[in-house]
This record gives C-alpha cells, structure tokens and sequence, in this order.
C-alpha cells in the first residue's frame, strides 16, 4: 500500500453561518493525481486554504506525512492558490531567481522546472509580455522551485483557451510521472477525468464521493419498468441491453448492461408494440450523477 500524504479528519470551515466546508475526510495517497471536484461554492478554496495554513479551520484537523502541519511539513508542499505576484518588469528567470531566494530553494532547480513548464525558451522575456497560460505556468514553476513533495493547484487551467489549456494538463502529468503527488481543485469532471488518478466530490461542502477516477463512466442504471402485457418479462430478457430482471412489488427491475440506457429499453419495447406504463431510471451511473451536481447552481 502507498504511503498515506494527507490525511484530513472531519474537516470543517465555518464563514458566520454558512458552512463552508462540512465534516471533510479525505484520504490522499503518495502518487496519486488527487482531484477535488465541485462545482462554484462548493468549498475547494476553502479547503486547499486550510490545508496551506492560510485559513484556520472551525474543526476537524489533518495531518501530511502523519504529522500535524507545521512550518515544516508545509515547507515540502508547493502550491498555486492564487494568482502569485511576480514582478512584470522582470524576466520568468528573475521572478523565479527571487522566489528560490525567499523559500531558501536551490537556483540550479530552476532551469529544471521551467524546462517541466515549457517556458525555457521564453525565460528571459518580462513577465508582463506573457500570455495567461505563460502566467499559468510560470506560477507552477515557482510552486515546484523549492522541489516540493506535493503539488496543490486550485483550478489551474480557469480563463485559458483550448490550447492553454491542455498544455497544462500535459504540464500536470508530466509533473505526476515525476513522481510528485498532486492535489487539484476542478469544477470540470472532463479535467479530472482527463488529469487525476483519484478524485472526491464536493457539494456545498460536504463530500458526496470519492475513489479511483476509472470508476465513474462504470456503474449500471436500474430501470424499473412496468406494461400491461403477458410476455413483458421474456421480452425483457430478449433486450441485449438487460444484465439482470428482477421483480419486486409486480414492477420489473432490469439492471442495464454498461452503455444501455432506458431511452434504448423504451425504444426496443416501442418497437415491439409495448406501451410502458411506467419507466423510471432508478440508479444512475456515477458520471450523470457527478455532472448533475457539477451543474447545480449556487
Ligand atoms: N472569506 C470568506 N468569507 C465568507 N464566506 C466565504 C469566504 N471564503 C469563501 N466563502 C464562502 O464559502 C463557500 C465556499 O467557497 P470556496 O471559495 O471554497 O468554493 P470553491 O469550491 O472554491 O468555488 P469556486 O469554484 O467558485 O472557486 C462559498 O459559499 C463562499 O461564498
Ligand atoms: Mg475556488
């Protein structure tokens, strides 16, 4: 088993009111591409924020390396929570010179890191000649300067174009075959999908699911259906979609086959000549469920 990196217990952030983040855990594991999923509001800010130390929690706590966070465990934690403030006038070199000053990192790190970046060949550009994506990863590169052990970005590829953006997701698996743990914060389940090896769902604050990505396109729907008519059950059965039939209270349960779904079970009935009287998806794959919440609006 992988080592455990971050351990959060019952975490909790209260702003007044309203609870941001409600009762947390979270298990992360050395290796993993860790995805926090939700949609606007949902409280990943809020998260990342207590487990950088820069917002205290109401309750709960976490430990990284199973230690209670100090100055020194965070030392081995690089982040990207918000837009760092680097100097426009001077070059991606010298920003980056400066920051591995400040963190007491070593310089000869930074040809490495803006090599992972892809920002070598603009290095001694200013700052404010880059683009948005250009910004993007030059803040990636100055959370990797100090050779951290995990990686945290809060939604790093928000407000860039197409291109920018898989350039970052390429950036962030490149990063991860490196062998550095990644935790990042998304309200796309495409990114997490496309990124992460692990993920957890948030809804205002409270966790909904979490596990292995390759999980989710996975998962049957139920439907239950009903018709009046005496050869409903064998038709069920000849249907390519139907994995199992059940029966229960006189209303067919047909557990679908991965990719079926009850628009094709209606359609097949349809076109037998079979009028449902009742046709209700019952459980949905987790993929409709995430996507569901994810369109919540706050
Ligand atoms: N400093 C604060 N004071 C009061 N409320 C706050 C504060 N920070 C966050 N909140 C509230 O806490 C909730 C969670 O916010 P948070 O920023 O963590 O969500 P998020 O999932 O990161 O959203 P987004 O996708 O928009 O970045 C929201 O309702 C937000 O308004
Ligand atoms: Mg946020």
């Amino acid at each position: 088993m992988a080592e455990t990196v971050l351990q959060i217990n019952k975490l909790t952030k209260n702003f007044g009111k309203l609870c941001a983040v409600n009762q947390l855990d979270l298990e992360v594991k050395r290796g993993q591409v860790f995805g926090i999923l939700g949609p606007n509001g949902s409280g990943k800010t809020t998260t990342l924020g207590m487990l950088m130390g820069v917002t205290n929690p109401s309750s709960g706590s976490f430990s990284w390396f199973g230690e209670p966070s100090t100055h020194f465990t965070r030392k081995k934690i690089g982040a990207v929570l918000e837009h760092p403030i680097f100097y426009p006038y001077l070059s991606g070199q010298k920003n980056l010179e400066l920051n591995a000053m400040i963190k007491g990192a070593n310089p000869a790190n930074i040809a490495k890191v803006l090599d992972i970046v892809e920002l070598s060949a603009r290095k001694d550009d200013k700052y404010k000649t880059y683009s948005l994506g250009m910004k993007q990863r030059l803040a990636i590169a100055s959370a990797l300067v100090s050779d951290p052990i995990i990686l945290i970005l809060d939604e790093p590829t928000n407000g860039l174009d197409p291109m920018g953006i898989a350039e970052i997701r390429e950036i962030v698996k490149r990063i991860a075959a490196d062998g550095k743990t990644i935790i990042l914060a998304s309200h796309l389940l495409d990114e997490v999908q496309k990124v992460c090896t692990h993920f957890a769902v948030l809804r205002r604050g409270k966790l909904m699911h979490s596990g292995p990505v390759d999980e989710v396109g996975k998962g049957e729907e139920t439907v239950e259906v009903m018709a009046y008519h005496d050869d409903l059950s064998v038709l069920l059965q000849e249907f390519v979609g139907s994995a199992t039939i059940k029966k229960e209270n006189g209303i067919f349960q047909v557990m679908m086959k991965d990719g079926f779904h009850s628009q094709d079970l209606n359609k097949f009935l349809f076109e037998k000549g079979i009028i449902t009287s009742h046709l209700v998806t019952k459980k949905k794959t987790l993929e409709k469920q995430f996507l569901e919440i994810l369109a919540e609006a706050h």
